[in-house]
């Protein structure tokens, strides 16, 4: 059973089929920008957008959820809550990364409207009953959900045509514990249920996990947002130069403009102060990409299990990539992309969306 060596090259589809999904978030900034990116996106139909405390407590995570769908000019999109704590661990949350709201600087207005009458893990299990076959689940945040919808019906993942999960690093150091990434450390123990259960697919329908060895290579810079605002069509404004001051307000016509910068800024002054520079990693995007199979990457099949004893290793992915366990793969791994390429496939995609939902109605 040796799989060490085997990369699979993925090229975006040159006809792209329509991908419908279930989205399960930590909304989050990066959560919030793949959200936009799919709305933006002809070839994506979000089912329901399924909310997980993580980056913000839920009630938080599904306020954003919905504000920002309503934003995005989606106030149709079913937003289901989940469960206020992780299976088993204490919640963590981390509104240093994201925020006080888990938005950075944005002030969303109050959501219209209320949240589905049925949890997150209902929606799962019903959603993927109703279209057995049809559905793609793409999780940005912890896992919690997803597992308790498996311990709820454990044949689901045979119901899904494909899982994309942002979560883990193996070869790269964590951004929660010094071997543990953000979305598997807030729920080890949901990860592992998700992985486990997930043995059982075939290989051609096995998760496409993107872990934080690529997605810290997804780096959004000032001058991507600046791009963004000139498909627009809006003047530069240099509201989000580095030499601005500390949480300088966007004052952009355009609403979305407005706040995905007032939300960048929060985002990549967190990444400065973290010595990484003035940019910010954004993870979730690119799940969504490649939950479209818009941008290149490769993937690596491994047999995947979480840590959840170590003292100082909790919440670790471990890749076997060589049989040692004598356990089928059970993830295809993402193990390279081109960067360049996604950002002008989310630049294009982004900025097109929020000129033309900007235009007034007779130009539509
Ligand atoms: C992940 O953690 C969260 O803070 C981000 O939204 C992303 O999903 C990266 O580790
Ligand atoms: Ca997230």
């Amino acid at each position: 059973m040796l799989q060490d060596g085997t990369v699979h090259v993925h090229e975006p589809d040159a006809t792209p089929t329509r991908t419908r999904l279930i989205v399960d978030v930590d909304t989050g900034i990066d959560d919030a920008l793949a959200l936009l990116y799919l709305v933006a996106s002809p070839d994506a139909e979000i089912a329901a957008a399924l909310c997980t405390a993580g980056n913000v407590p839920v009630d938080q995570v599904t306020v954003n959820t919905l504000s920002w769908l309503e934003v995005c000019g989606r106030p149709d999109i079913e937003v289901a809550a989940g469960s206020q704590l992780p299976l088993v661990a204490p919640l963590m949350t981390t509104e240093d990364t994201h925020g006080p709201q888990g938005v950075g600087y944005a002030e969303l207005p109050p959501p219209s409207r209320s949240r589905s009458a049925r949890s997150a893990a209902e929606a799962w299990v019903e959603l993927t009953r109703e279209q057995p076959g049809e559905l793609t689940g793409l999780v940005t945040g912890p896992l919690t959900n997803l597992a308790l919808a498996l311990r709820i019906d454990p044949d689901l993942p045979l119901r899904l045509h494909r899982l994309v999960i942002m979560g883990g690093c193996f070869h790269h150091p964590g951004n929660t514990t010094p071997t543990s990434e953000w979305n598997v450390a807030v729920d080890p123990e949901a990860a592992k249920v998700v992985f486990d259960a997930f043995s059982i697919v075939p290989p051609e329908r096995r998760p496409i996990v993107c872990p934080l060895d690529v997605t810290e290579s997804i780096e959004m810079y000032p001058e991507h947002v600046s791009r963004i605002a000139e498909i627009v069509g809006l003047a530069p404004s240099g509201e989000l130069s580095p030499d601005a001051p500390r949480g300088t307000r966007s004052t952009a016509e355009a609403p979305l403009v407005r706040h995905i910068t007032d939300a960048l800024r929060f985002y990549m002054e967190f990444h400065r102060d973290q010595g990484i520079g003035f940019l910010a990693h954004v993870h979730d995007p690119f799940a969504a990409a490649v939950a479209l199979g818009a941008v290149p990457y490769t993937t690596r099949p491994a047999t995947v299990d979480v840590e959840l004893d170590g003292r100082l290793t909790r919440g670790t992915t471990v890749a076997d990539r060589s049989g040692m366990w004598k356990r089928a793969p059970n993830a295809d791994i993402v193990a390279g992309t081109r960067p360049a390429e996604f950002f002008d496939h989310f630049v294009e995609r982004v900025g097109s969306y929020i000129r033309d939902l900007n235009l007034p109605p007779s130009k539509n």
